[in-house]
């Protein structure tokens, strides 16, 4: 019941942006959003539900299943996993479900509309490309493939196929990132000057595993052949964040990635840093650490008068923090701390960050302590962007432009794991180059 209110919430939150001033421009600037407003909704409130099959019963997979209990329009009428244990969690939670241990065979069945891939990076494009060709509509858990190649493969079927393809970037139905953008986009904190965005945790990232011979299945996230590591499964969503923001693409990047502390035989980086040019000279930094937690999760977009820290939904004016710094430098003068106005050497000031007031983007409360709390944590956009792509399945509508978002931010992911792997600056290849780009 909660569920199906923070659904709904979001699509009155579409249905308010229509009405706002510029809000037109907003959804067309955000197109992906049109596909799910209220009205819509209500539209197909009398129609069939959309009768979904769940591929990969894992953890996410099973989150999903959570979320398609409260989601009215949808039944969930098959599920698949090859490990028995994981298909036993999706059984519990749909009894009725038919069970399938290979997936090709869950697509024969004709009374499936679409299906939602949840299984590792490495089998995405296949089940993805198999499950186009059988006439289903796909909703696919980031990123979009493991290979450059795939991506590619991917993205000419979607454009060929007249079926329904959803990635799960969540982000893009986010309310706290949508007001976020839209308020970027209008100018409100002037230019666009760099983006900041990292993620830090403290934890193996390993599952346990019964017996040795499956390792490679279950810690797949750790080895190449399967993963691409802290980029596919962490900066995905981040630096889709900051090609949203910019509507551009970076033309190039360069960055190292080292295993430094988890030193168990795992082939994915555990520490990446690294910097995205755009044409016009704006970067990306980028860094994820997995053994230190300190700073957390951030989205920052830095403007000229102020950032937005999209992540926990807040922004900092940069005319909050002048007013004290002036004061202090007045209140220096007049006490005769400086013989004159330093305007090189040493600082009157120290450089520290300075009191930048905390505004919530979202009308809720906000809590800013140790970067970890965020506002709207607990609803990230990922019951909504399901529930749209379930509504799509009734209606057939695409949820415009998020196929090419998934390409682009997965795209980058890997020409980072590229740049990092090979010591170089890697400029993005012309042959994965899509119309939609704007470098
Ligand atoms: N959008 C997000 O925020 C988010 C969060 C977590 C995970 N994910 C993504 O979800 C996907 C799954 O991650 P996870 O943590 O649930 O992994 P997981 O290992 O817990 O689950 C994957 C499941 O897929 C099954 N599987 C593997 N190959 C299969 C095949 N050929 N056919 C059917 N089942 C198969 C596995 O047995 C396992 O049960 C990944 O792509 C991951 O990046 C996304």
């Amino acid at each position: 019941m909660m569920k199906e209110k923070v659904d709904l919430g979001l699509r009155q939150f579409i249905k308010q942006l229509g009405f706002m001033a510029g809000g037109a421009a907003v959804l067309s600037s955000m197109p992906w959003l049109t596909s799910c407003t209220a009205e819509k909704l209500d539209e197909i409130k009398s129609s069939p539900k959309a009768r979904v099959a769940l591929i990969g019963t894992g953890s996410r997979g099973c989150y999903h299943l959570t979320s398609l209990q409260s989601i009215h329009h949808a039944k969930v009428v098959a599920l698949c996993d090859i490990y028995p244990e994981n298909l036993k969690h999706g059984q519990e939670m749909f009894p009725d479900a038919k069970l399938y241990t290979d997936y090709r065979k869950l697509l024969e069945d004709k009374n499936i509309d679409g299906v939602i891939i949840a299984t590792p990076l490495g089998t995405h494009a296949r089940i993805t490309l198999d499950s186009l060709s059988a006439g289903k509509h796909v909703f696919c858990e980031k990123a979009m493939a493991r290979t450059m190649d795939e991506c590619k493969s991917v993205y000419d079927a979607y454009i060929r196929q007249n079926k329904v393809l959803y990635y799960c970037m969540q982000r893009m139905y986010d309310e706290k990132y949508i007001k976020g953008f839209q308020m970027i986009h209008s100018g409100e904190f002037g230019e666009v000057v760099g983006m900041r965005c990292h993620w830090f945790r403290n934890s193996d990232w390993r599952r346990p595993v019964p017996s040795p011979e499956l390792e490679r299945m279950i810690n797949w996230r750790l080895y190449k052949e399967s993963s691409g590591g802290l980029m596919t499964e962490l900066a995905s969503h981040q630096l889709e964040v900051c090609t949203l923001t910019t509507g551009k693409i970076p033309v190039e990047v360069s960055g190292f990635g080292d295993i430094i502390f988890w030193k168990d035989g795992r082939e994915v980086y555990d520490n990446c840093s690294l910097v995205y040019r755009f044409s016009d000279g704006r970067l990306i930094n980028y860094q994820t650490l997995i053994s230190n937690k300190y700073n957390g999760m951030e989205d920052q977009i830095l403007c000229h008068k102020g950032t937005v820290d999209l992540s926990k939904g807040i922004y900092y004016l940069e005319e909050d923090d002048q007013v004290d710094g002036m004061r202090q430098l007045l209140n220096q003068i007049r006490d005769g701390v400086f013989a004159a106005v330093p305007v090189a050497g040493p600082s009157w000031r120290p450089e520290v960050k300075g009191r930048y007031v905390p505004h919530a983007i979202l009308k809720s409360p906000i809590s800013v302590n140790s970067g970890q709390n965020m506002t709207g944590v607990e609803n990230d956009g990922s019951v909504e962007i399901l529930s749209a792509f379930c509504q799509s399945c009734i209606t057939g509508q695409k949820a415009e432009n998020l196929v090419e978002e998934a390409y682009c931010s997965t795209m980058l992911c890997l020409l980072g794991n590229k740049a990092m792997d090979t010591r170089t600056v890697v400029a993005f290849p012309d042959e994965y180059k899509i119309s939609y780009m704007k470098f």
